[in-house]
């Protein structure tokens, strides 16, 4: 499912079990990086206006997530606290390539990849958890971001032709599923 390699979330799925609440902040957090991955690509590839465009829209979106997550976190009584992240991300950043325009490709299929199982981890959510309006929240977030991955996908063709990128995230699909599957993390949106 959207460029995805598959792999076995049944780990994730109890942690969810045990320890929704603290999978619920971490989402918070996750929305709060979206948004800050995306103005972190706006103003490096400024010169792009259709980067520019794309990224303002998904900005403004993540930051109306986090504040919907957030609006889950205090109806139920749980603190939004910091939290140490999940390995995942920064272990994605590891494989970006230096120097452009293999950068940008990298750091917009990566974006783009994290979008994708974001999807699909809502989508296990939204059929997982119990709470009615959690659900329902989760089945509603899962159009978004995969219009976001779309969006990565689609801007990393920008800066190299349609059979490199493809290539590309072929092999960084591999290695994301990777880094998920030897995850030992505790529970995380990601782990
Ligand atoms: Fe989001
Ligand atoms: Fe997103």
């Amino acid at each position: 499912m959207l460029d995805l390699e598959t792999v076995d979330h049944t780990r994730w799925l109890s942690q969810v079990d045990s320890d929704l609440s603290v999978v619920l902040v971490d989402h918070a957090h996750c929305e709060k990086k979206a948004a800050s991955t995306a103005m972190s690509l706006l103003f490096a590839y400024i010169e792009q206006p259709e980067v520019v465009r794309a990224m303002r829209d998904i900005v403004e979106e993540e930051l109306g997530h986090l504040l919907l997550v957030m609006n889950q976190l205090e109806k139920r009584g749980i603190p939004f606290r910091k939290l140490s992240p999940a390995s995942y991300a920064s272990r994605l950043a590891e494989i970006v390539r230096s120097g452009e325009p293999d950068r940008a490709v990298d750091r917009l299929l990566i974006g783009g990849l994290i979008e994708a199982r974001s999807c699909e981890r809502f989508t296990l959510l939204a059929e997982r958890v119990q709470d009615r309006e959690l659900s329902a929240l989760y089945a509603d977030l899962v159009a978004s971001e995969s219009r976001h991955h779309a969006a990565y996908f689609r801007l990393a063709k920008l800066y190299a032709p349609p059979d490199v990128v493809s290539r590309r995230a072929k092999e960084l699909a591999v290695f994301e599923a990777g880094v998920l599957s030897a995850s030992s993390d505790p529970p995380r949106m990601h782990s």
